[in-house]
């Protein structure tokens, strides 16, 4: 089982000093940042492009952007991401395009790939990419907003991605997002992910160190 990884979102961080907030997560000595992308299409909200990412790693940002795209056309999307210092791109799989050959690409352009699934999308939507990624993500809520509830109903199909793994001796990490504090993230822990995104919780929690600590020990 691989270690727990706590990736903070910066979709809850100040979005006038994102990289102020970049570095709240970074002085933790937390390596992963989690950076959503909205279209304002595939999701009903906006955030920030690849211009953003640049800026940060101008900033001297160094973590692993583990850069999640929330795009009706992501395969128009990754090359941008990847030259602005996307660590990893990942994908949803409920558009219509090419995935397979997309996640290819993003390997090419040197940075890991992942897979999303959206919480409507059954486990087996994904099955056929998983020896193709390095991150499966289980959305749990409705992509599209921070702050809004974990939805429970996705523990089975984490449990199902994890057996999935580990019968076909793959090594994907298994992401979560979306409502996750300490109680959410044991619950999911159980079921067999292994990387955890907290935006909200992440941000208000009033003892960040402790807060770091507690996902360490997950
Ligand atoms: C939701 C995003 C999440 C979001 C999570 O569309 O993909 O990464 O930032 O926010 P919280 O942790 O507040 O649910
Ligand atoms: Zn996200």
């Amino acid at each position: 089982m691989h270690p727990p990884i706590l990736a903070p979102s910066l979709l809850a961080g100040d979005h006038a000093q994102l990289a102020t907030s970049a570095r709240i997560v970074e002085e933790l000595g937390l390596p992963w940042l989690h950076l959503d992308i909205m279209d304002g299409h595939f999701v009903p909200n906006l955030s920030f492009g690849p211009a953003t990412l640049t800026a940060l790693r101008r900033h001297g940002i160094k973590a692993y952007f583990d850069t999640h795209l929330m795009l009706s056309q992501p395969a128009r999307y990754i090359e941008p991401f990847a030259k602005a210092g996307a660590n990893q791109i990942s994908i949803h799989i409920e558009p219509t395009y090419d995935h397979a050959d997309t996640l290819d690409r993003i390997h090419a352009l040197g940075c890991q790939a992942g897979i999303v699934l959206n919480p409507d999308t059954p486990a087996s939507a994904v099955e056929p990419l998983l020896a193709r990624v390095d991150l499966v993500l289980v959305m749990t809520v409705q992509p599209g907003f921070g702050g809004q509830s974990f939805r429970a109903a996705m523990l089975p199909k984490i449990r199902q991605l994890d057996q999935w793994r580990s019968e076909r001796a793959l090594t994907f990490r298994l992401e979560v997002d979306g409502g996750i504090d300490l109680e959410t993230a044991r619950q999911c822990r159980a079921a067999g992910a292994d990387t955890f995104v907290a935006g909200t919780s992440f941000f208000g929690a009033p003892d960040k160190p402790a807060f770091a600590a507690a996902f360490a020990q997950l």
